[in-house]
């Protein structure tokens, strides 16, 4: 591939933010684009540039068959004024294992991380520093050839967006209500649900909009094939903490592998927690909840970072936690992670990618 072209029209950028930032609906002055062609042999053209509309034809494959993947990483203003990406390596790594499923075809992981980086540098003035802020990264590839046949396409665009964000869900860092429903499935094992692609948040839609109706943030998702075990939430995957486990269920292909689950689950051993990965019944949650064995759950997430359980409901049944307050060790893991994020906890493991 070529070298990274930048391509900007400097702007005088005045960065005024709102109050409250409605997650993922404000963009900076810019994008990073490159386009695949099949037959000119691979990516071309990677270029930095203003942000504006793109220009794709109402047969573009993408629209019509969901060959669309995506990540979802963050950037953060440190205490000392460092700007910093958690993990991005993981991320461009999972964006690659997407595309292979995908029938996209992968990316040099070095080229797009350095975009990813420079991107971040030209519109770091817009990183949020209120307490919880950051700036969302979200990187996009999808089928742009224009062709109604089904097939995989043989022309591909990847997009990198910036979005400067606060908390995901409406509650803030409040423990948030899950339902959980036998009534659809987001994801079979074998098929692409461990692929972030377009087509398993379509799947999810309806089921969301219900638990919305009722009061409820998320879904908590169960295996489609038994209907029995948990799989993850919406956008984030899920922990219960039983009196003497944290646990979290197994990758089995339907789940996506989250770098937040990745990394609670190494600093639940840093701190000597017994933490297992595996299947976990929602019988098994609920016969633990009327035992007074299940002492908390929370979901992970990049966009989510630590959020508790307040309260789980599966048809009749309610099992109730603090609406006010996250769950203890939630809120240890919370303070462990934006600590380290945000500059104030030692980065044991090199974590933290800087700009500068
Ligand atoms: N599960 C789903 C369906 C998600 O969309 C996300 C968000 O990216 C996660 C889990 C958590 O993954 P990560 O920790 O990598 O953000
Ligand atoms: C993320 O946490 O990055 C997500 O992708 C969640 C959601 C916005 C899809």
């Amino acid at each position: 591939m070529n070298d990274l072209n930048i391509d900007i029209v400097e702007r005088e950028t005045k960065v005024i933010l709102p109050e409250k930032l409605v997650f993922g609906k404000i963009y900076t002055d810019h994008i990073f684009e490159v386009d695949y062609d099949e037959e000119l042999g691979g990516w071309y053209n990677p270029t930095i540039k203003n942000f504006e509309n793109i220009n794709l034809s109402p047969a573009a494959m993408v629209f019509h068959y969901g060959q669309s993947i995506f990540e979802g990483l963050k950037a953060y203003k440190q205490d000392n004024g460092r700007v910093a990406l958690f993990r991005p390596e993981k991320n461009v790594e999972r964006l690659n294992r997407s595309a292979k499923r995908m029938c996209i075809p992968e990316i040099d992981p070095d080229f797009v991380l350095k975009a990813m980086l420079e991107l971040v540098r030209i519109d770091k003035d817009w990183i949020p520093t209120r307490p919880g802020h950051s700036l969302y990264i979200r990187p996009v590839m999808f089928a742009s050839e224009p062709l109604l046949g089904v097939r995989s396409a043989v022309n591909f665009k990847l997009i990198i967006m910036l979005s400067p964000v606060g908390p995901y869900y409406p509650e803030g860092f409040k423990p948030v209500p899950i339902y959980a429903t036998d009534k659809y499935a987001r994801a079979v094992r074998k098929g692409i649900g461990e692929a972030k692609t377009a087509g398993n948040y379509a799947a999810s839609l309806m089921g969301q909009h219900e638990a919305k109706k009722e009061g409820y943030s998320q879904v908590l998702w169960l295996d489609a094939i038994e209907q029995k075990y948990l799989e993850e939430v919406g956008a984030m995957n899920i922990f219960v903490r039983f009196k003497n486990e944290v646990t979290t269920p197994m990758l089995t292909g339907s789940i996506l592998p989250g770098i937040t689950r990745m990394s609670v689950l190494q600093i639940l051993k840093d701190w000597g927690y017994n933490t297992t990965e595996r299947m976990i019944s929602l019988q098994e949650v609920i016969d633990a909840y009327k035992t007074g064995d299940l002492i908390e759950m929370f979901g992970t997430g990049t966009a989510a970072v630590i959020s508790s359980v307040s309260k789980l409901k599966f048809n009749d049944q309610l099992l109730q936690f603090s609406e006010t307050e996250a769950g203890e060790l939630g809120t240890k893991l919370y303070e462990e992670l934006a600590g380290i994020q945000y500059g104030r906890v030692e980065d044991k493991h090199n974590w933290m990618t800087y700009i500068d």
